[in-house]
């Protein structure tokens, strides 16, 4: 499967002041890591984080895999975000807010200190929120939520965002794992000029017991929403008689900085933990190097805070370099499918980060719309989430970078913290649909499982990084064994078990990685990453359903849609198909959220099955895809089950 696709050569004229200008100081960070793996690493942590004290010792591997970066060392990453940049960019935009309704509103580093200490002393002194306490954010994309963010780790507090688009089950489910003693939502916010909401969700999400004491609410839209007396208080009023300043915590490197809850591929979601030092480090390094931003640049990343990239590219990353960040609160398809081009125009957006599905949506919604815009300030595009497909990735090249910007292909997940794998702007050669190169000081290797030898070209193996990075995951919030079991129990390299990020690829003939996709039981729809189990969880609730077996299907706009496969118990029968699947779908937005409906519902007879009794996920995966089975179904518990549901897709 050799890979002949074509190569870019990086535009000279943005990579003139690059961080990393060409690939010969790529090779020569590289091999600095290589060589003295401690050196570098503490060298840049030197360079990049105002310590408030220096640490001691770089990077601790004796429990590993749980591991301790700069120990010693202290700071606060609200300060690192914000502070140090009061002597030289206090009247700089550190946020570029833009709602809905095209309402702008330009926060400068200035402002986020003061915004940010009120927020905090307003945690501290009326909700008596201490270090190491849980505060689970469910905010709409506003900019209190960023201060929420910060005026935490001002603080010490941890938060964990939960994204607004999941429902009362799912944030309960989160608030119950992390235990947080405080929510802070808003009363809703504005997509497409009408109000929707979220606090609503909160009150459902709280009902009965909860570790819950207090909620704060920032109103955005002023609907109606209801009160609890003594639980509920309103930010707009509480925030104002706070004191502009706040003393900041003094944090260990390793103090936690916040929960991230993620799906895997069996149970719950998992508590993903980032650390303080560790992370900060890294988002701020991968800001610099992979977007190139720089100092009067204006850069936009259209993700969500509720996912990892919105913690790491729209607020800490931006932010611990000083940089503008833009942050939107609307749907980018409203009013029409040019509205980020508008946006592009309107900011001189320089740096613009989003997302596959996204990307395929603009085409598809508004192909001529970037040619009715000056997108002449644009240096960097940028994709994460999942792969892009060539069709997507030209059209992003030719008419939304104008053949001249380069395109960062960002392989990464939640329990990275930032890109581990990416093209460098001024240095990397770019191929389209390409992750290209780990960078500097990332050991990301494609090894094969069964040997934990580098995989051969053109041969899928399993996407590890071999060795610790200071931006990993520390742990599975309240649960050691499942971190160590999800993610160092899969591939051992020289016998040692090393980081497995649950994704397969492929080098080809210069070494470049290309992600080919999750290889266990994750599904990627529209770049976020959902569990089959959880689906199945949700599904299994309707009173009439005996079994059901989740898979994911290739999607023309979201990358992958769910399939599901449902087997009724046997007295209910299908009486009313659409009905019943009316039902389902209520159940999962009850238990998840729209982002969990499925594509497809099938009422099979039946599912394949081992005698032993196991699904055979492959099985349905090839039948939902419409490819021939290729599998031996002989040893099946039930053979003829296969060509009944086959029938029925087909059908
Ligand atoms: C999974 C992580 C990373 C932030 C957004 C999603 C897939 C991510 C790429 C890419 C191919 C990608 C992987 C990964 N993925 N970036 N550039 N090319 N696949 O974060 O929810 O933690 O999901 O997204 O499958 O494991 P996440």
């Amino acid at each position: 499967m050799s890979d002949k696709k074509p190569v870019f050569k990086p535009n000279k004229e943005f990579a003139k002041n690059a961080a990393i200008k060409n690939m010969c100081e790529y090779h020569e960070l590289q091999d600095k890591a290589m060589e003295d793996y401690e050196g570098y690493w503490g060298d840049a942590a030197k360079e990049k984080i105002d310590w408030i004290e220096p640490f001691t010792n770089v990077l601790d591997e004796s429990k590993a895999p749980f591991v301790k970066w700069f120990d010693g060392g202290k700071l606060n990453v609200a300060q690192q975000c914000i502070d140090r940049h009061l002597d030289t960019r206090k009247n700089k935009a550190a946020i570029i807010f833009e709602g809905d309704r095209g309402d702008v509103q330009t926060i400068t580093y200035l402002d986020l200190y003061k915004n940010v200490n009120r927020f905090a002393n307003l945690l501290k002194e009326d909700f008596g929120v201490k270090k190491g306490d849980r505060v689970v954010i469910y905010m709409p994309m506003i900019p209190e939520a960023a201060y929420a963010m910060l005026a935490c780790a001002r603080i010490g507090a941890i938060h964990s965002i939960v994204f607004g688009g999941f429902s009362a089950e799912a944030l309960r489910d989160r608030i119950d794992d992390a235990e947080a003693k405080v929510v802070i939502t808003a009363d809703g916010a504005f997509r497409k000029e009408k109000p929707y909401m979220l606090k609503p969700v909160v009150d459902a999400a709280l009902e009965g017991k909860t570790p819950v004491k207090k909620v704060l609410v920032v109103e955005r839209n002023h609907e109606d929403v209801e009160w609890v007396a003594g639980r509920d208080y309103s930010y707009n009023e509480l925030i104002k008689d706070k004191s502009a300043v706040c003393e900041a915590e003094v944090m260990d490197a390793e103090d936690p900085l916040f929960l991230l809850y993620t799906s895997g591929s069996t149970g719950k979601p998992k508590g993903v933990q980032h650390n303080s030092a560790g992370y900060i480090l890294w988002a701020q390094m991968t800001m610099e190097w992979v977007f190139d931003v720089k100092e009067n640049d204006t850069y936009w990343c259209t993700a969500d805070v509720g996912w990892i990239t919105g913690h790491t590219y729209i607020v800490y990353g931006p932010l611990a370099m000083g940089a503008t960040t833009v942050m939107f609160e609307g749907v980018i398809t409203f009013p029409d499918a040019g509205r980020p081009w508008a946006m592009v125009e309107n900011h001189r957006i320089n740096q613009f980060y989003t997302a596959p599905t996204a990307i395929r949506v603009l085409h598809k919604m508004g192909e001529e719309e970037p040619a009715k815009y000056d997108m002449s300030s644009l240096k960097v595009l940028g994709t994460v989430g999942e792969p892009i497909d060539p069709p997507a990735w030209k059209w992003y090249y030719e008419e939304v970078g104008q053949n001249k910007c380069a395109i960062v292909d960002t392989y990464w997940q939640t329990e990275t913290g930032g890109h581990i794998v990416s093209p460098l702007p001024g240095a990397t050669p770019i191929k389209p649909a390409c992750a290209t190169l780990p960078l500097p000081g990332i050991m990301a290797e494609i090894l094969d499982p069964a040997t934990g030898e580098r995989a051969e070209v053109g041969e899928t193996g399993y996407m590890c990084v071999t060795r610790p990075w200071p931006s990993q995951i520390r742990g599975v919030w309240g649960d050691e064994e499942r971190y160590v079991k999800s993610y160092f129990g899969d591939v051992k390299k020289d016998g040692k078990p090393v980081y497995f990020t649950g994704d397969g690829a492929v080098y080809d003939e210069d070494g470049y990685i290309t992600i080919t996709g999750r290889t266990d039981d994750v599904i990627n729809v529209s770049g976020h990453r959902m569990g089959t189990a959880e689906v199945e969880a949700a599904i299994k609730k309707h009173a009439n359903v005996a079994e059901v077996a989740v898979v994911g299907k290739p999607h023309p706009l979201k990358g992958e849609g769910i399939f599901a496969y449902i087997v009724l118990k046997a007295d209910e029968g299908v009486a009313d198909e659409v009905e019943e699947v009316k039902a389902i779908n209520n159940i999962i937005k009850k238990e998840i959220g729209n982002i969990a409906l499925c594509d497809d519902m099938i009422f099979a007879p039946g599912l394949p099955k081992t005698r032993s009794g196991k699904i055979m996920r492959r099985i349905l995966r090839s039948i939902a895809k419409g490819e021939a089975i290729t599998q031996d179904i002989s040893t099946l518990e039930d053979p003829s089950v296969v060509a009944k549901i086959e029938t029925m897709v087909k059908g």
